[in-house]
């Protein structure tokens, strides 16, 4: 066994047995997660796998889907377009804020936080909503290297109680910060946020972020290496929220959490590393994730 491989399942053992934290309940359906779900896999640029625990389970990407989709719409629109409607400030709020528009400007500070987030998809280009949901999963194809499929029962659970975020979309409506049509864009935003993958599959998007957007398992691109920068520091000053300054100081990665419990962490031209446990702090991260990446980093020599 590799000394990477040893740690890792040294890792596990030791963050299995703690069980602190809570589901996110707000969103019923992922109020069924098993609790004790628990996996690390890191896949390198030069494409090795090293993994433990459920591996295969899947859970829906949440807050991480973030990331890509702003990619996706500075490639759509570049750089200095996307900038006029969304912000690169960090917030130290939490990520479901109702207050972060810009004085001025009336963007939303980043997009990593929901109010940003739902202004990027509401730029992703494509004739109707069907285009626009097919290209965003061919997207996620490319970072993941084979078809992605979306939770129903996840999306029809926050769309059904997702009041905060279409508060959060009215109000930017309101400022006409987003000028579609707010429930399409909510509609895309929920599917986006529903979208399965498993922990290796998280690891292989990381790789892919950390090999300048090329899927070091099937060689194909996903993203142009020009636009990769500007997610990594997104990710990094803005991916944990209100613990962003915190991860930054004890971590030292570009990283992005979802409330399923996935956490995704990218060390450039290396690996990429991925846990999964649905037990969240009160920043809506998962415990165990964060102490994996929190502790194991010092140890971990990908
Ligand atoms: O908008 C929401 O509330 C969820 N779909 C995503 C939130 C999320 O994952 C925040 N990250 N930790």
């Amino acid at each position: 066994m590799s000394e990477l491989q040893a740690l890792l399942e040294s890792l596990h053992q030791t963050y299995q047995q703690q069980d602190a934290g809570q589901l996110a309940c707000y969103i019923p359906e992922l109020c069924k997660a098993d609790p004790n779900w628990f996996a690390i896999s890191i896949v390198t640029t030069d494409g090795q796998t090293f993994q433990v625990g459920n591996c295969q389970q899947t859970f829906t990407i949440q807050s991480i889907s973030k990331v890509f989709v702003y990619g996706m719409a500075l490639a759509d629109h570049g750089r200095d377009a996307l900038l006029a409607k969304v912000g690169v400030e960090p917030t130290g709020d939490p990520f479901n804020s109702l207050i972060r528009l810009d004085e001025d400007s009336k963007r939303p500070d980043n997009p990593m936080i929901n109010a940003g987030a739902i202004a990027t998809t509401s730029l992703i280009q494509g004739n109707g909503p069907t285009e626009r949901l097919n290209r965003l999963l061919e997207m996620f194809r490319r970072y993941v290297g084979h078809e992605v499929f979306i939770d129903m029962p996840v999306f029809m659970s926050e769309r059904d109680t997702g009041h905060r975020n279409r508060a959060i979309a009215h109000l930017m409506l309101n400022f006409g910060m987003i000028d579609k049509n707010i429930d399409e864009a909510l509609d895309l935003y929920f599917q986006q946020c529903s979208v399965l993958v498993n922990c290796h599959d998280l690891a292989v998007m990381a790789a892919t972020l950390a090999h300048k957007g090329i899927n070091p398992i099937t060689q194909e691109r996903a993203v142009e290496s020009g636009y990769v920068k500007d997610i990594l520091s997104v990710m990094y000053t803005c991916g944990m929220y209100d613990f962003a300054g915190e991860w930054a100081y004890k971590v030292g990665l570009p990283a992005k959490s979802g409330v399923s419990g996935g956490i995704m962490a990218v060390v450039p031209n290396r690996a990429g590393i991925a846990v999964f446990s649905p037990l969240l702090d009160e920043y809506g991260n998962s415990i165990r994730g964060s102490r994996v990446l929190e502790l194991g980093i010092r140890v971990i020599q990908v």
